[in-house]
């Protein structure tokens, strides 16, 4: 349907598109349905978006051991990120420079040499080639090994998080990220470890649940347990220039029920740190919550318009319970236990909601709807992001997003944080 009602050219690659994303945040509305179901949208994006934005592959735990290879799919490209002999970071495209075979088609762990199946050329950690079994027997003029290494993509880590770019001109991460390494400096979040991790497919677009994540304007209806200990009143912004958008529950409550705050905080947070939710949606596509006894980390990798994979990583603080634990790992203890069960009937709640959003916006498909100006900001924010990296020529050209201009906290939530972040104090003068 929606299709049939697009011109054949990719509008979406133009301003003009986008006029309800650029307009103020009181005239904005929401994106276009073919933003969320149409397949020649969904391939623009993963070329414009997914393959140009420094986009998180998994967590730095996952290749911390010596020899491991984690694969992942990074828009249509799939790349190998490992830790080389040297302990250096590394990411290559997965095919060998013979004749492009896919090298690796799961995470494994290998003793030292990354090796073709087809003809087994070998390849160190650092991508050097390494191994060319009986290629030089008879010889071929010119031919040098140093010609034919991986081709390297760039990656790098924050904090417990991986990110790969598929695009050189793309500013590098620390300024993808702006503010928020400084804004989360206190929870020394690079020393937690992992708990828990599952993964789940949604039957909706990844921007419906990154949207769905940012607002809390459905707290109240779509979870009335949630809205409990992360009150609608306490919520505040949290957000400096960056490619995220960030809100924090000040303080989160105890007064209902518990088993959200059963675990251990982390030992010596500030005083907003210890009594605080941070809520970051970082674009494109990880949404990280921290609260001072845990944090969950929600990976989205979309498949198809109407398809995402949603990896959920937990993480507890180094000086938390030492349990077992490990990737993937279940824990048992009682607290732990009862925040993840917690958790999962909210993001149960949330995907029910989403999965509806999906269907409306396929088999509906009716024109955008007016944003919130009380709740929606985040979602005008995450919106204008998406529409940069659609719509601009060269990555190099990105401007990432300010932080709040003075005078607008009032409209964008509750009013003054009774405990404002650190940073957010420097900036004021509180
Ligand atoms: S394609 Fe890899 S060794 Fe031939
Ligand atoms: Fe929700």
């Amino acid at each position: 349907m929606l299709d049939e009602r697009l011109p054949a050219v990719e509008p979406w690659i133009s301003d003009g598109w986008w006029a309800g994303t650029r307009a103020a945040l009181e005239a904005a509305t929401g994106l276009h349905p073919a933003a969320y179901a149409d397949d020649r949208y969904h391939r623009s994006e993963r070329r414009r978006v997914f393959e140009r934005a420094w986009v998180c592959v998994g967590l730095a735990a996952e290749v911390a051991t010596p020899g491991r290879l984690v694969v992942r799919q990074v828009g249509s490209r799939s790349i190998i990120i490992t830790i080389d002999g040297d302990g250096d970071l590394r990411a290559f495209f997965n095919a060998c420079r013979h004749r492009g075979t896919e090298l690796v088609d799961e995470d494994c762990t290998v003793a030292g040499t990354i090796r073709c199946p087809y003809h087994r050329w070998g390849y160190r950690l650092d991508g050097r080639l390494v191994a060319t079994p009986f290629f030089e027997e008879v010889p071929r003029p010119g031919f040098d090994r140093a010609d034919y290494g991986l081709v390297p993509v760039r990656v790098d880590t924050w904090g417990p998080l991986l990110f790969a770019c598929l695009d050189e001109a793309t500013p590098p991460l620390t300024t993808w990220l702006g503010d928020l390494p400084q804004r989360l400096a206190g929870y020394g979040l690079d020393r937690w470890r992992v708990r828990a991790s599952q993964t789940v497919p949604i039957r909706a677009n990844w921007k419906l649940i990154s949207e769905n994540y940012q607002e809390y304007y459905h707290l109240r209806w779509v979870h009335p347990e949630l809205a409990k200990v992360s009150r609608v009143d306490d919520h505040y912004r949290f957000q400096g220039p960056g490619m995220y958008c960030g809100q924090t529950t000040t303080p989160v409550s105890d007064e209902d029920r518990d088993d959200w705050l059963a675990l251990p905080a982390k030992a010596d947070l500030d005083p907003s740190d210890a009594c605080s939710g941070r809520f970051l949606a970082i674009f494109p596509n990880v949404l990280l919550s921290v609260l001072p006894s845990h944090a969950l980390v929600m990976r989205l990798d979309p498949s198809a318009p109407g398809h995402t994979s949603e990896t959920c990583t937990f993480l507890v603080p180094e000086d938390g319970p030492q349990l077992d634990g490990g990737l993937g790992a279940e824990a048992d203890d009682p607290a732990f236990t009862a925040t993840r069960t917690f958790w999962f009937e909210v993001n149960g709640q949330d995907i029910d909601i989403v999965e509806r959003g999906q269907r409306g916006l396929t088999a509906g498909a009716v024109p955008p709807g007016p944003l919130a100006p009380r709740f929606e900001e985040p979602l005008h924010r995450f919106h204008n992001m998406l529409a940069d990296c659609m719509t601009l020529d060269r990555m190099a050209d990105l401007t990432v997003p300010a932080g709040d201009p003075p005078g607008t906290v009032d409209r964008l939530g509750g009013g003054d944080n009774p405990v404002p972040p650190a940073i957010d104090r420097l900036v004021t003068g509180q």
